[in-house]
């Protein structure tokens, strides 16, 4: 387990917490282990009902670590856990609730089209901005967020960067119920521990009529070969150089 995944099991829930707070929970490839590691091992433990994804700090995720991408784009691979997570999360067989808070940049909001449900704080602010940084939306969100609020709205969200609020989470159907920040921790393990008394075989049955597991899969592969493209990209290295140097990118130099 990372240091900055924290894990606990009780009253058949699993709780994971992204706990990187100072870099603001951004997710490293050792996080993306620890949470495939887990999520992996939930679908075979008989204690675990329900996987509960929960953040410290003032916001849900940064998305993925920017260092790491720069890494990648300089030729130095090691983002292998990504996939092994993104499989995890899209064909986890039990119920996933997540309890998000603040931003949700990237991955921190695709990985929510994943969860069975969305409890958000009122804060909540979510960002798909992957164009911005010269890739293309991955974790199958290129399918299933213009499924969810259709495609003039995700398209906004991922080739503009526009962010969407708590409220417009909720009347688009991408969450379930927003709370107030205080209360989104109680209101995430409520839920959770209501699915948990729930017949898990039928609910499991019942996810499982849902989703289109190889639907879903094929996409992720088509999304991630694209953007192992474009995070090689001189456009993606200048958009990784202006994250470190807290500065706006410039991409009009490229053609
Ligand atoms: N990868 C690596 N480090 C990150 C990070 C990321 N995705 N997001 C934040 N951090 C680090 C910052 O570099 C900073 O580190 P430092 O204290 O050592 O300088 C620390 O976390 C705090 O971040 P900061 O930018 O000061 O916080 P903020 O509240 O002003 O802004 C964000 C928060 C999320 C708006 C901003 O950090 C951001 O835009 N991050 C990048 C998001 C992104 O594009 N992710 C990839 C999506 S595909």
């Amino acid at each position: 387990m990372s240091e900055h995944i924290k894990a606990e099991k009780a009253e058949g829930v699993l709780t994971l917490v992204l706990a990187r707070p100072e870099k603001k929970n951004a997710l490293t490839d050792a996080m993306y282990k620890a949470l495939a590691d887990a999520l992996e091992a939930a679908d075979a433990d008989r204690d675990i009902r329900v996987i509960l994804l929960m953040a410290e700090g003032d916001m849900f995720t940064a998305g993925n670590d920017i260092g790491e991408f720069a890494a990648a784009n300089a030729g130095r691979d090691g983002r292998g856990n990504v996939l092994r997570f993104l499989r995890a999360i899209s064909q986890a067989a039990k119920p996933v609730v997540a309890a998000v808070q603040g931003r949700a940049v990237g991955v921190g909001t695709t990985m929510l089209l994943h969860c069975d449900q969305v409890v958000l704080a009122d804060d909540a602010l979510l960002t798909t901005p992957f164009v911005g940084l010269a890739l293309v939306p991955e974790a199958a969100s290129s399918l299933l967020l213009p499924a969810r609020i259709g495609h003039a709205r995700a398209f906004s969200m991922f080739a503009l960067g526009e962010p969407l609020n708590a409220q417009d989470a909720l009347a688009w159907g991408f969450a379930n119920k927003v709370v107030a920040r205080a209360e989104l921790a109680a209101a995430g393990r409520a839920l959770a521990l209501r699915l948990a008394k729930q017949p898990l075989e039928a609910v499991m049955a019942t996810k499982r009529l849902m989703r289109d597991s190889e639907l879903i899969w094929r996409r992720i592969e088509e999304e991630r070969v694209e953007f192992g493209r474009r995070l090689a990209s001189p456009e993606a290295a200048e958009a990784f150089a202006a994250f470190s140097e807290r500065r706006a990118p410039d991409f009009t130099k490229f053609a």
